[in-house]
């Protein structure tokens, strides 16, 4: 199973100067139990956002750079081979974004988990459409805001529509 993990406002907004919109702790402490002992896929730009490898994760990296290393991470060169390798470690693998490489990943893609932010945010970083002829959506919850979580939120799962008429 290929995952696609993401938090974005009401309009797919998702990130502004590389860095997140919001902190909110649980959507933290979800993404942890959604991606831990599984290996991630993400940008550089994503890593260079977050700063660190996540641990308990193989954490690998796309980037079209020559020459660049970092400790604990895999860099590679194209998404087809994040995959690649990502599938060699484990069946289920999570994409972790930012943008750019969800562009490049929901048709791969088995399943969305959507953190869908009661928010209108100022943004530079956008998540694709979520095309209800290609998506279905199977379960969300919702939280209320808290003195910890600045903004109700909804916890989504979307299922890819395998189109049996073929
Ligand atoms: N809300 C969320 O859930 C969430 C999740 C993740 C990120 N974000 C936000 O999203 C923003 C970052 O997203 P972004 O779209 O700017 O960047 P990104 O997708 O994280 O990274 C883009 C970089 O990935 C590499 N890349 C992309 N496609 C590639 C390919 N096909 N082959 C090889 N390398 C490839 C390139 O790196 P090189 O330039 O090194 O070649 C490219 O510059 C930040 O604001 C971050 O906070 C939000």
């Amino acid at each position: 199973m290929t995952t696609i993990v993401v938090a974005m406002g009401e309009n797919n907004e998702i990130g502004s100067e590389n860095q997140l919109l919001w902190h909110l702790p649980k959507d933290l402490k979800h993404f942890k139990e959604l991606t831990s002992g599984h290996p991630i896929i993400m940008g550089r730009k994503t890593y260079e956002s977050i700063g660190k490898a996540l641990p308990n994760r193989t954490n690998i990296v796309v980037s079209r750079k020559k020459n660049w290393f970092q400790e604990g991470i895999l860099i590679v060169g194209s998404i087809k081979e994040a995959v690649k390798f990502a599938k060699k470690i484990d069946e289920d693998i999570f994409i972790i974004g930012g943008g750019n490489i969800y562009e490049q990943t929901m048709e791969i893609a088995d399943k969305l988990e959507v953190t869908l932010v009661k928010a209108n945010l100022e943004a530079d970083t956008f998540f694709p459409k979520i095309h209800e002829n290609f998506w279905k959506k199977t379960s969300e919850v919702f939280h209320e805001k808290d003195d910890n979580n600045p903004y109700d939120f909804y916890f989504q799962t979307f299922e890819k529509i395998k189109d049996n008429s073929l």
